[in-house]
């Protein structure tokens, strides 16, 4: 096998990742060790983390700013398809895996890198997002994940940093496995491994508690084009603003937390909790939205397409050929879903309370109205059912007579 000179590595400036840095020069031999490290609106101070990338001993350490890219190209169109694995998790971690491999491979290209790494475990979901992606951008890469193969305690793997140089981590780790990014938390481990364990309260950081959060109901307007967030009330906002703006509004009234148990991709069963106010809320809205703007056939089939997007998503499969095309059946249903939702926020709930459509809205009220300005031909309903209930009717006569 032709021995790896230079590879990038996705890195986090947390433990496992800087000591993935000498690991790799030390146990595999590559001379030179690039770093890349995403930020996705996860609050970090990146400058530190590129610095602490360059001290463990990458031979340069690159920022990427992926926080427009990551709403507009990825929860966006997550938005459009509804999505949510297991009708719960909006995928908030999921989204940000090809995104973070793409860019993996473009700097493996411009630098000449003939592989790229990651600190992934061989337990979790990340490693078979980021391995499929990378295969698909970058066939010729060869991909290297330390964590899957060192065999290491977290112990030790903070003793064999410690021979390079990586300070031990100062602040005992919290017993979680915590990943963030600005459209959510998720949080593993520790206690929450016990499903019946409940959520301790200080786990949460983008919403607030149901006691916490405010007595009076809050009523917003959420604001569509073509399936796309535009606006909240009166004030039209750029995708990262809105997505801003919807966690802080949900979030201060205590919604979008979520408390499941998942089905990972590796056959585990895990635990898991999540806070998504923003995108949980606009995907909420979005929703019922299409229900006055698209008509009941694309509602119905459009369901069993948002579901298998949300699987191909969480599996891995975000640069793929199915995947592609649900992709463009949902583009082609979102022309119209154009409008505004109205949602009353109040301790942990988003209720709608009112859709409307200008310009193409389905909903007639000449014909759902049961006053005097009705149009519906109450007559032809005769007709109508006369056939819609013939088979039912003539196996019901068979069976009475066989009985
Ligand atoms: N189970 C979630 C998912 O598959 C969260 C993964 C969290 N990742 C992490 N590295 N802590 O999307």
């Amino acid at each position: 096998m032709q021995k790896v000179k230079k590879v990038v590595l996705a890195y986090s400036g947390g433990v496992d990742t800087s000591v993935c840095i000498p690991y790799l020069k030390n146990e595999y031999g590559i001379s030179e060790v690039v770093t890349f490290v995403a930020d996705l609106g996860q609050g970090e101070d990146l400058e530190v983390i590129k610095e602490k990338a360059l001290k463990s001993g990458a031979s340069e350490s690159i920022i990427g700013n992926l926080v427009d890219t990551f709403v507009e190209r990825y929860a966006f169109p997550a938005i459009r398809a509804n999505a949510l694995y297991s009708e719960k998790y909006p995928l908030s971690t999921a989204l940000a895996r090809p995104l973070i491999a793409e860019n993996l491979v473009n700097i493996a290209r411009e630098s000449n890198a003939d592989a790229v790494a990651h600190g992934c475990t061989g337990k979790g979901n990340d490693q078979v997002r980021f391995d499929l992606a990378i295969n698909a951008l970058g066939p010729h890469l060869k991909i290297i994940t330390p964590a899957r193969e060192w065999n290491m305690s977290r112990e030790e793997a903070i003793l064999y940093g410690e021979q390079f140089g990586i300070p031990a981590p100062v602040s005992k780790k919290s017993p979680y496995s915590i990943d963030v990014n600005l459209l959510g938390r998720s949080i593993e481990a520790g206690l929450l491994e016990d499903p019946m364990q409940e959520p301790p309260e200080d786990i949460f950081a983008m919403t607030s508690s149901i006691d916490d959060a405010p007595n009076s109901p809050q009523d917003i307007e959420i604001v569509f084009k073509n399936g796309f967030p535009i606006g909240i009330g009166n004030e039209l906002l750029k995708p990262v603003e809105i997505i801003n703006k919807a966690n802080h509004l949900a979030g201060a009234h205590g919604f979008g937390r979520i408390d499941m148990i998942e089905d990972r991709v590796v056959g585990i069963k895990s635990r898991e909790i999540y806070e998504s106010p923003g995108l949980l809320l606009l995907i909420k809205a979005h929703q019922e939205l299409e229900t006055i703007t698209l008509n009941p056939e694309v509602i119905d089939f459009k369901g069993t397409i948002e579901k298998k997007w949300a699987q191909l998503v969480y599996q891995g499969f975000w640069f793929g050929p199915l995947k592609q095309s649900l992709d463009a059946f949902i583009e082609s249903t979102q022309n119209s879903v154009n409008g505004r939702v109205k949602i009353r926020l109040h301790k942990g709930n988003a209720i709608v309370i009112g859709r409307l459509s200008e310009n193409n809205s389905l909903y007639r009220e000449d014909l759902a109205t049961y006053s005097k300005d009705d149009i519906f031909k109450h007559k032809q309903a005769e007709g109508f059912i006369y056939m819609w209930g013939m088979s039912n009717k003539i196996w019901a006569e068979l069976n009475s007579k066989n009985k």
